[in-house]
């Protein structure tokens, strides 16, 4: 099964399981240092919980997601149209002030982060800043039915740094939010210079 497919025949219970998962603490790291009504990029959105919950307090949001199913749950939940769209056909350039890729890179195999890396970076306005997550760990797994890319600081400084950007990075991280699950998250700030 891909990693697409996991998300269609999954997006219902996908969907109900995140939607209401309080990521108030990551906001709050990454909206203030953004401009009022700055434009976010939702990229790999989910049920699209990130970006409602900026749309709803002015940002100019856009998100895309590759599970078609998704799309049309956080279409309707976002109230406006959710790009069905992978990684790798991002050509927006210079048009956001932030980039939000809450637990959605962590799909990306490693070899192919640093090229993703940079086609978020050039949708970034001069200055922007991306904000991403993945599990804490090293190396790739595949686990019921998805495959994931865990990192810790050392395995995202490296993917990053073969990006050719200058940037500065700030990481910390976190235990999952949702009850039951003991995992670590590793977060990642990372602003163009
Ligand atoms: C673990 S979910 C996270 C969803 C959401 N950002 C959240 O925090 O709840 C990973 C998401 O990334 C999407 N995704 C995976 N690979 C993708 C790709 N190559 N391009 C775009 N989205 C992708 C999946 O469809 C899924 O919605």
């Amino acid at each position: 099964m891909s990693q697409k497919d996991y998300y269609d025949e999954n997006a219902q219970v996908f969907f109900d399981s995140t939607v209401d998962v309080d990521m108030a603490p990551l906001y709050q790291r990454v909206l203030p240092l953004l401009p009022t009504g700055a434009s976010i990029l939702d990229a790999g959105c989910g049920s699209g919980r990130d970006a409602v919950y900026f749309k709803r307090h002015g940002y100019s949001v856009t998100a895309f997601d590759a599970s078609e199913s998704l799309c049309v749950l956080a279409s309707a939940h976002l109230g406006q149209d959710v790009h069905c769209m992978r990684f790798d056909e991002i050509e927006w350039q210079g048009a956001f002030h932030a980039v939000w890729a809450c637990a959605s890179l962590l799909h990306v195999p490693y070899g192919e982060l640093p090229v993703t890396f940079e086609r978020l970076f050039a949708a970034l306005k001069p200055g922007g800043v991306l904000y991403c997550s993945f599990k804490y760990g090293s190396g790739e797994r595949e686990f019921g039915g998805r495959t994931f890319t865990d990192l810790d600081e050392s395995g995202l400084e490296r993917a990053l740094s073969l990006t050719g950007v200058a940037f500065e990075l700030e990481t910390w991280v976190t235990e999952d939010q949702r009850p039951g699950r003991e995992e670590s998250w590793l977060n990642a700030l990372i602003r163009l210079k």
